[in-house]
């Protein structure tokens, strides 16, 4: 295999996965940033996210993966440059650029590049723009490929070296097959197409999956509603080899920093192009309705919520991890507060942002002590520690046993016969 020189801007979550699974292949890699403080972090040997095997695979590579915050130094032999920035919502709802750009301005000193390798998930047509761009700057030589990520949060690494495709947008084939080389030693079908495609591919694959859960969620309430059970229908269901068992698991609706950003920035470009998509839209308010429908459990338990005090177990977007991006717990615990409610927390990772509703809740370093002495309880998280936990001991420390597991973990029958009042999602 060719050993390249790659440049990755942007250490954040898939920059940094990207670089060391690049360096893992046995590519030279500099991860550049701006933040110097992120910078120094990486320089002194941690890693400033939470995924398994990053820091291993960092220090294993360190012989070829370097950080930095100066951009020569990145650019300084680069063939490859990997754009791996974010691009959050703006105003209007639309993908913010701005960093995209602000990238791809500073390649115009790269002397070696030959290809640019979009990772960010942007909108279609970015591609295009960026050649413009490209051409501007005096890289009409230099090809543009996108190349999307599909990693999830805790299982990046093995979802980037053992994924089920690889998805090459082209407009040159030259880069394009030097981008896909990169790859080699990895075993995943290559799939070819023009940039516009595969720029689409990424928020297509992102908004099925999110379709598939909101349509888990819907069916789990027809279920509460007549009486069927949501586990035992989407099981069946999901043994169709034409539908699929994943993203079946109705919960308390979708988070984190890719599907609620995606959804949303599909919605807004088909606006732009005078398209209003009916069932995106509707996936998206399902959603909405679902992170609100824990309200409604407690409230059918406890009448008026003011002055009750609720213990929300979990609060990242889902186990595993210490992302609060749009956690569904940020939506509930904002909810409660306005209904005059007392809320406790409990995670063992979670980093809340500062500011509410966040900070007028109480944390606890244990779900016991969140647990202790409030009227309800909800599993917001499916974090394994709360399926081990000594119920019988937590439904004795609670003033009122009211329990709505969000996620449904537990075992509802053996949770009646402890004494909780227990609800689920779409289970009777
Ligand atoms: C997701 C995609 O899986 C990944 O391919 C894409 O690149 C980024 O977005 P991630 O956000 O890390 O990854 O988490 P994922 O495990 O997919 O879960 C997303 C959300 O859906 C979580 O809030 C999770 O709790 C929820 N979910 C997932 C369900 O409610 N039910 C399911 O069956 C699956």
């Amino acid at each position: 295999m060719a050993e390249r020189r790659i440049a990755v801007f942007g250490a954040g979550y898939i920059g940094l996965v990207t670089g060391a699974c690049l360096a893992e292949l046995g590519h030279h890699v500099t991860v550049r940033d701006i933040d110097p403080e992120r910078v120094r972090i990486l320089l002194a040997g941690d890693v400033p996210i939470h995924e398994p095997g990053l820091g291993d695979m960092i220090a294993r590579n360190k012989e070829r993966l370097t950080f930095t915050q100066d951009l020569d130094q990145a650019l300084t032999g680069a063939e490859i440059a990997y754009v791996c920035v974010d691009t959050p919502p703006s105003a209007s709802g639309d993908a913010d650029l701005t960093r995209v750009w602000a990238v791809i301005r500073s390649l115009a000193t790269a002397h070696d590049l030959r290809a640019v390798a979009m990772k960010s998930t942007v909108p279609v047509g970015t591609g295009a723009r960026a050649r413009v761009l490209l051409d501007e700057i005096g890289l009409s030589h230099v090809g543009y490929v996108s190349n999307p990520e599909f990693t999830a949060e805790g299982r990046a690494i093995p979802d980037f070296m053992a994924p089920d495709r690889i998805v090459i947008g082209q407009d040159d084939t030259a880069a394009g097959a030097l981008v896909a080389a990169l790859h080699t030693g990895i075993d995943a079908p290559v799939a070819t197409m023009d940039v516009k495609s595969a720029e689409m591919v990424k928020l297509a694959s992102n908004a099925l999956l999110a379709t598939k859960i909101s349509f888990a969620n819907e069916i789990a309430t027809l279920c509460e509603n007549t009486g069927a059970n949501v586990t035992e229908v989407l099981g069946a269901v999901g043994m169709d080899h034409r539908l699929g068992a994943h993203f079946l698991r109705p919960g308390i609706g979708w988070g984190g920093s890719c599907f609620p950003k995606d959804s949303e920035a599909l919605r807004q470009m088909a606006s732009n192009t005078g398209f209003h998509p009916q069932l995106l839209t509707a996936v998206i308010n399902v959603n909405n309705i679902q992170k609100r429908r824990a309200i409604q459990h407690l409230k059918d338990e406890l009448g008026d919520l003011a002055g009750r005090h609720v213990a929300l177990l979990g609060m990242a977007f889902k186990p595993g991890t210490d992302d609060m991006r749009e956690a569904p717990s940020t939506v509930l615990a904002g909810r409660l507060l306005a209904e005059g409610a007392h809320v406790r927390a409990w995670d063992p990772l979670a980093r809340p942002a500062a500011g509410e509703p966040w900070d007028s809740v109480d944390r606890f370093p244990s779900p016991r002590q969140a647990l202790a002495g409030a009227d309800a309880a909800v599993i917001v998280t499916e974090w394994p520690e709360l399926a081990e936990i000594d119920w019988t001991e937590a439904c004795g420390v609670m003033r009122t046993p009211v329990l709505f597991d969000g996620r449904n973990l537990l075992d509802p029958t053996r949770l009646r016969e402890i004494g909780f009042r227990y609800t689920s999602v779409g289970r009777p």
